[in-house]
């Protein structure tokens, strides 16, 4: 297992770090935004501390964090999240409000900051906005983070690509490798709101899709979502 941090965007570094599973290969990505306010999002599992620990370090003392986002409550998004939160005194968990107040409540030490759909989290000379997505792909608590100043779409397990992707960001096909993950592993919830989750993420025009798993892509992220939504719908 190894570790590695790059800039995919103005001070928004991805930490990637693949791993063999029986079936094959895997990754798992945490997207670190530096200004005033640090925010991490995703913690990785327990396991992966020391590493992405390590690989912050190589940009920011680790104390420095102020904020720890996740999409969702699961182990790859935040099951490090009570370590992280003892190793960086000044910062605060950040979640939807479904996510902070019954997924997080009896799980960490500090109380999580809740966000309602379209709230705007300053971290300093940046705006985050908040969008709640329930269920997109799974989990009711679900939701991204919209960096606004580089169109930075924090979009989680969508477009998940297997194997390791030692590109960190590509402008490659990323739709036609996460469909075929998605039609082995099921991983989407069957809801009837997808199509319309996805339009709300396309509406804001991202750039740069910062995937957690395989390579963050640019390119025209609102077509994307929309042939997203299209694959879905078929
Ligand atoms: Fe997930
Ligand atoms: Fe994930």
């Amino acid at each position: 297992m190894s570790t590695r941090i790059d800039e995919i965007a103005d001070r928004i570094y991805r930490i990637h770090t693949p791993i063999q599973l029986s079936t094959g290969g895997f990754s798992f990505n945490q997207y670190l935004l530096v200004d005033d306010e640090p925010l991490l999002f995703h913690t990785g599992m327990k396991g992966l501390f020391p590493a992405v620990k390590a690989a912050i370090e190589t940009v920011i003392p680790f104390e420095r964090l102020r904020w720890f986002g996740f999409s969702h409550h699961e182990a790859d998004e935040n099951g490090a999240l009570a370590e992280m939160l003892d190793a960086a005194p000044h910062a605060t968990a950040v979640a939807s409000l479904v996510g902070a107040t019954i997924s997080l409540a009896d799980s960490v030490s500090r109380p999580a900051r809740p966000l309602a759909d379209g709230e705007v989290l300053t971290i300093g000379t940046r705006q985050l906005t908040w969008l709640d997505a329930p269920h997109l792909p799974h989990a009711w608590e679900c939701g991204f983070m919209f960096e606004s100043t580089t169109r930075t779409l924090l979009c989680g397990d969508l477009f998940t690509q297997p194997g390791a992707q030692d590109d960190p960001i590509v402008e490659t096909d990323i739709l036609g490798p996460s469909e075929a993950f998605r039609a082995q592993m099921d991983y989407f919830s069957h809801s009837r709101h997808t199509r319309a989750n996805l339009d709300k993420l396309a509406a804001l025009a991202p750039r740069t899709l910062a995937c957690m798993h395989g390579s963050a892509w640019t390119g025209d992220g609102a077509n994307l979502l929309r042939a997203l939504a299209d694959a879905w719908d078929r």
